[in-house]
């Protein structure tokens, strides 16, 4: 692939240790999401969305290919990628050990039609401007590519997100693309229990606290809320998170 293209907005100042230790840590939280544990306050949310991403993955042509990761600074998919890959590209607005280049998803420093496939997990609720990400998602996608997109729609309010998304918003986010199929990652009752799980989980500060919802509450609420969102229905109203597949 030819990478003349590339704009190195910016490589920040960090030192290769630094870089070593940060890619360390983002593959261990990416272990977690691709493969999660019970005792995961997000187990609900991380279980579908590896079963959605896998459902895309079938859709993929068999040759090398030409892959995308906006906000890849965690890459929990790569695994089930690695035979099938050409190139990898992470572009994040944070330096750290797996990111190639430093950029927002807003305005991507890279040339048109240039990958097979597109991964934006997680990252339109950070966003400036989610509308614009997606655009430029489809301008660097060539014809017929596939894009996997993820996507808050209910959740405890962290870190600095802007925005949720419902499948009516998303349907205009990717009016551009065709055959979008907007998955919910687990049901009502899925998305309530992994909402109470992830509000304790933020509201608790002390370490024996801890300890306990994830050795006992997290396991609990997650195995009963698996089994009971299965048997309740196929309600959407407390859906917490999307999975989108789209093609450009
Ligand atoms: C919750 S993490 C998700 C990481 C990974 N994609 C995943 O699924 O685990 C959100 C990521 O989006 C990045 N991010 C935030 N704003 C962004 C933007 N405007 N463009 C691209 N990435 C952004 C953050 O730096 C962070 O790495």
């Amino acid at each position: 692939m030819d990478t003349s293209g590339y704009h190195y907005v910016s490589t920040g100042q960090t030192s290769t240790v630094d870089l070593q230790r940060s890619a360390m840590l983002a593959s261990n939280l990416g272990r977690e999401r691709l493969k999660p544990d019970w005792s995961n306050p997000d187990y609900l949310l991380y279980w579908h969305r590896t079963r959605n991403f896998r459902r895309c993955l079938q859709r993929l042509p068999g040759k090398p290919l030409d892959i995308l990761d906006v906000g890849g600074r965690i890459q929990p998919y790569r695994p089930l990628l690695e035979t099938r890959i050409n190139t990898y590209v992470a572009i994040d607005p944070q330096m750290e050990g797996l990111v190639d280049i430093v950029a927002k998803g807003e305005s991507l420093p890279l040339k048109s039609r240039m990958f097979d496939f597109a991964i934006c997990s997680q990252v339109l609720g950070y966003a400036d401007n989610p509308q614009h990400i997606v655009d430029e998602v489809l301008r660097v996608l060539k014809d017929d590519a596939l894009f996997f997109l993820s996507v808050p729609a209910l959740s405890p309010r962290h870190h600095d997100e802007r925005w949720r998304f419902l499948p009516e918003g998303i349907e205009v986010l990717l009016k551009h693309f065709r055959n979008v199929e907007i998955i919910p990652e687990g049901y009502s009752v899925a998305g309530v229990v992994r909402t109470l799980n992830e509000g304790l989980n933020l509201n608790s500060k002390r370490a024996l606290m801890k300890k306990i919802l994830s050795r006992v509450v997290f396991p609990a609420t997650n195995w009963t809320g698996m089994k009971m969102d299965k048997l309740v229905g196929h309600s959407e109203r407390f859906t917490a998170n999307y999975s989108i597949i789209a093609v450009k």
